[in-house]
């Protein structure tokens, strides 16, 4: 079977730096931006320009910066928000405009006080304006995840004749299911008539932490673009994280979709990013966290020591780690603690290894995780 090439839309430094604590300056910005252009990402969401002068110079900077990549900015879909956005992306080499308004009855009413067909219009009308300016249009419809669907059908079809490209379908509170999600991308590909001329986006958020499957289940659906952050860090409980969803492509190659991000680079962003942002990754991280190559268990130690892949689906060498690491603690069983004995020189009969490993539990309950400086000492009492 084919494979198909799926886009990757970053939205680190809009979705991700809207995250209170997490503003960067422009240099830092520009910096980010690079690295991702260097990660192999399609298009990189820069920023929101009309909503400070902060904003717009960085959207400006990282458009005469980045030369490849695709630089896009959001906008709503106001007049004045356009222009602010082509203004700043003047002088970008490949540009998009990220326009969009609210496709849920909730936000139609609760948030625009509007009606469907007002709302229809303004879209239509600002894809329209932006035209003016732009060739590459993508258009969000938020809130997507609870519109109904015979409208927000409605309302991609007339974006697209409108001239919109891209075409998001963002789940902007994080409530719906992957099966309801999967479903949806499959009613527009099947239910809008100009669908052929436009690509499909989805835009998850974390906040049932259903941000990946649903990602995963969009593009099983159809969708050829995701929308995603580094570490998933965005807006509340975040947005899909770039380093999940691009594994979980690269560990199912039978899913015959790939995208271009080197995932040798991975690491050293992610790194990046959390420093710049003040966000720390928890250790349990999928993928990034500092424990996701690491055994610690007895029983899973002895399995992985006998044969890598029992406990192990992504080879760490993708991500440029020479290797996984067996932890040492009280849970260690003999096969792990003999094994660092021998990577440090030591070759214990049978016996010896009993009385090592009854002492090794006593210092390990005592100390928590040894390093091998514990076990010189371990070695080193028993020779006194
Ligand atoms: O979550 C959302 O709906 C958004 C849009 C602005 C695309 O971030
Ligand atoms: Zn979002």
């Amino acid at each position: 079977m084919q494979e198909k090439k799926i886009y990757v839309f970053d939205t680190t430094l809009r979705d991700g730096e809207q995250v209170p604590g997490c503003q960067l300056n422009t240099k830092e910005k520009v910096e980010i931006a690079e690295d991702l252009e260097n990660l192999g990402v399609d298009v990189i969401e820069a920023g929101f320009p009309v909503s400070s002068p902060g904003d717009f110079n960085s959207v400006s900077e990282i458009s005469k910066n980045v030369k490849d990549t695709i630089i896009c900015g959001l906008s709503r879909a106001i007049v004045m928000d356009i222009d602010t956005a082509a203004m700043a992306l003047k002088e970008a080499n490949r540009k998009r405009l990220h326009t969009g308004i609210g496709a849920s009855d909730t936000h139609i009413k609760y948030k625009f006080n509007s009606t469907r067909e007002k709302i229809l219009n303004q879209a239509v009308s600002a894809v329209k304006y932006s035209r003016k300016y732009f060739d590459d249009i993508e258009f969000y419809a938020e809130d997507a995840g609870r519109a109904d669907q015979d409208f927000l059908a409605k309302m991609v079809e007339e974006v697209i004749k409108a001239g919109a490209t891209v075409i998001n379908i963002p789940d902007t509170t994080g409530y719906t299911l992957p099966e309801e999600y999967g479903a949806k991308i499959h009613f527009l590909m099947n239910h809008v008539p100009n669908i052929d001329k436009a690509i499909i986006s989805v835009h998850c958020h974390n906040d049932l932490g259903l941000a990946t499957a649903n990602t995963l289940a969009g593009i099983q659906n159809g969708a050829r673009q995701i929308e995603v952050t580094m570490n998933g860090i965005g807006e509340r409980a975040g947005n899909t994280a770039l380093e999940e969803i691009t594994m979980i492509l690269k560990a199912h190659p039978n899913l015959n979709l790939n995208t271009n991000i080197d995932s040798l680079k991975i690491l050293a962003l992610s790194k990046k990013v959390s420093k710049l942002m003040n966000m720390p990754i928890q250790r349990n991280k999928a993928i990034v966290g500092g424990n996701a190559f690491s055994h610690s268990s007895g029983i899973h130690q002895d399995g992985f020591l006998k044969h890598r892949e029992n406990y192990e689906i992504i080879n760490p060498s993708d991500l440029g780690i020479d290797k996984s690491s067996i932890d040492l603690t009280a849970r260690s069983g003999r096969a792990a603690l003999k094994h660092r004995l021998n990577l440090l020189g030591f070759e214990l009969t049978k016996f010896e290894m009993e009385t090592a490993y009854t002492e090794f539990l006593e210092l390990a309950d005592e100390r928590k995780l040894l390093h091998d400086e514990d076990l010189y000492e371990l070695m080193n009492r028993k020779n006194e």
